[in-house]
């Protein structure tokens, strides 16, 4: 990343999750994101089996309240997933599952990480902004009628390399 470290709030423990998330993971998509943009269930578990994937997760007292998941297909990773329940909001805690999920795409290989987002997330777009993403090109009406995809790029520096220290791997059953 570019951009200055986040702080990281001590008290939320940085985890990877798998499968035996799921129910968690689909409560903050809910919280995230609207119903067609939604992915159910099924998306979230083909997503978190992928050989190729990764996603991470934030636990504050052991509840997860924010999730992240990244591709590596090197050189380009994308990030496919970012949210954060809405009561831990602007505590940096998505900058610290993006700066995760940079680390682990550097360590697959990847030299840079993509991502999509609607024109109109602002919250989102100010969170890549700060993580060093520029705009690479837009899909009209992607989301929807009138709803634009923004493509994003981040060069990722090589020398960042392997998933955060405090990362543990969950089981999946
Ligand atoms: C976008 C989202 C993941 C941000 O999570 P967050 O944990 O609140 O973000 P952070 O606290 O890490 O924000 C880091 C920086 O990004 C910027 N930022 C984040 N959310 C912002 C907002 N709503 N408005 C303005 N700037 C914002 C700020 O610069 C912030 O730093 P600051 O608080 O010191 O000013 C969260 O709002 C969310 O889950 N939204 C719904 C799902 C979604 O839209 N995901 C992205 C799809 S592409």
């Amino acid at each position: 990343m570019t951009a200055a470290p986040a702080e990281p709030p001590d008290d939320a423990e940085l985890v990877e999750v798998g499968a035996g998330d799921l129910p968690e993971l689909v409560a903050l998509e809910f919280e995230g994101f609207l119903g067609h943009e939604r992915w159910s269930e099924a998306s979230w578990r083909a997503e978190v089996c992928r050989d190729n994937q990764c996603a991470f997760g934030l636990r504050v007292d052991g509840r997860l309240v924010g999730a992240a998941l990244v591709s590596a297909w090197a050189p380009d990773a994308e990030l496919l997933r970012i949210i954060v329940a809405h009561a831990h909001r602007r505590r940096h805690f998505a900058a610290r599952l993006l700066d995760a999920a940079t680390a682990w795409a550097t360590s697959r290989g990847a030299t840079r990480m993509l991502l999509e987002v609607r024109d109109d997330n602002l919250g989102a777009l100010a969170l890549y902004q700060r993580g060093g993403f520029v705009r690479m090109s837009e899909r009209r009406n992607y989301y929807g009628p009138h709803a634009t995809a923004l493509v994003l790029v981040h060069t990722l520096e090589p020398g960042v390399t392997g998933a955060p220290g405090d990362a543990t791997r969950k089981d999946t059953p």
